[in-house]
């Protein structure tokens, strides 16, 4: 079958990542793709040193990637807003299927992406977008389908939760644990998105809107994060039983639904409070299936590159579908307001 090519546009931590699983499962890939997967054009403005790419055409112009008429599915690994958005747009106006692991844009554009998307009948897939390596969106959008969801929970910021294991088990310096978590390429380009909690709820806006099926309201999220706690707070929680963890929380209340990440006592013998390092945890409660619990890497190369390249895999699978009769992706059939929290 003709392969199905990829433009990958970023070569940083993820778009490495990506490139490698891509190339080392290759095998694997085609066969579960029904075709091969073949990375036909890389846009970077530097070489990764963790990636072989010397027979790949390379260009510093992610346009030239973009517009590449080869080119099925473009990849989009650069981040931020404003290039990514023009990026994505342009992918979806040349026909083009994307996937992305960019939180920021799709929970800021993404109503506007998916109504962009779906006019010109093509997929945007996000998979990687929240909690790195976890199938959280498919979880909930396939596994538990049949459910009305009451509500979600988790710790979806791995550098913030590196950096308060590091503090509580180890008694480390936030800053020193924070550059160490930029080193390892868990945090995001500004990490001030980690430790305010504003990637925490790019991502739990992302959740909201899949559990729930409502468009993405990122404005109304509650965001608090966890640059102001000390390591005497940390202490207290101790000696009081608690374990203090960042969580981004929505369900549903009379009032609507609630949107809100900030730091939370969670008694020590709870499971979440037993996630450490960069690993999330995220808990999904179902009317049919009751407290569901999906854990594992929450960022970095490999395990966020897991998630962008079984979309890249679900995207090839479908284009191989009479794609009139694809389900939306995001089905937005039920509008609820989001309550601003106190
Ligand atoms: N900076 C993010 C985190 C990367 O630490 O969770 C993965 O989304």
């Amino acid at each position: 079958m003709k392969p199905v090519k990829v433009g990958i546009c970023g070569l940083g931590t993820v778009g490495g990542g990506t490139f490698n699983v891509l190339e080392r499962n290759a095998s694997e890939i085609a066969r579960r793709a029904g075709r091969p997967i073949i990375v036909e054009q890389i846009a970077t403005r530097r070489d990764n040193p963790s990636c072989d790419t010397h027979q790949v055409a390379c260009t510093q112009d992610i346009f030239e990637v973009v517009n590449n008429p080869e080119i099925d599915i473009v990849v989009e690994l650069i981040g931020g807003y404003d290039t990514a958005y023009e990026l994505v747009m342009q992918a979806i106006r040349q026909g083009k299927h994307v996937v992305t692991a960019n939180k920021a844009l799709i929970a800021v554009y993404g109503n506007e992406i998916f109504k962009a998307a779906e006019e010109a009948g093509v997929i945007v897939a996000f998979e990687a977008a929240v909690a790195g390596g976890i199938p959280i969106i498919k979880s909930i959008r396939e596994g538990l389908t049949a459910n009305q969801i009451n509500w979600v929970a988790g710790i979806i910021n791995g550098t913030g939760n590196y950096i308060l294991t590091n503090m509580r088990d180890h008694k480390r310096d936030f800053t020193e644990v924070l550059a160490e978590a930029q080193a390892l390429g868990y945090a995001e380009a500004d990490p001030t998105f980690d430790v305010e909690g504003i990637d925490a709820a790019h991502k739990l806006t992302i959740l909201a809107s899949i559990a729930f099926g409502i468009p993405l309201q990122f404005d109304k999220a509650y965001t608090e994060g966890i640059a102001r706690l000390l390591p005497m707070d940390i202490e207290q929680a101790d000696v009081l039983g608690y374990v203090i963890k960042h969580l981004g929380i929505t369900k549903r209340t009379e009032q609507g639904l609630e949107l809100r990440v900030h730091p939370t006592l969670i008694p020590k013998e709870r499971l979440l409070a037993n996630v450490h390092g960069v690993k999330n945890a995220v808990m999904v409660y179902g009317d049919a299936v009751g407290p569901t619990l999906y854990y594992g890497a929450g960022a970095g190369a490999e395990p966020t590159a897991s998630a962008v390249v079984a979309d890249i895999i679900d995207v090839a699978r479908e284009m191989a579908t009479d794609q009139n009769n694809r389900v939306p992706y995001l089905a937005f059939s039920e509008v609820a307001q989001a309550k601003d929290m106190p």
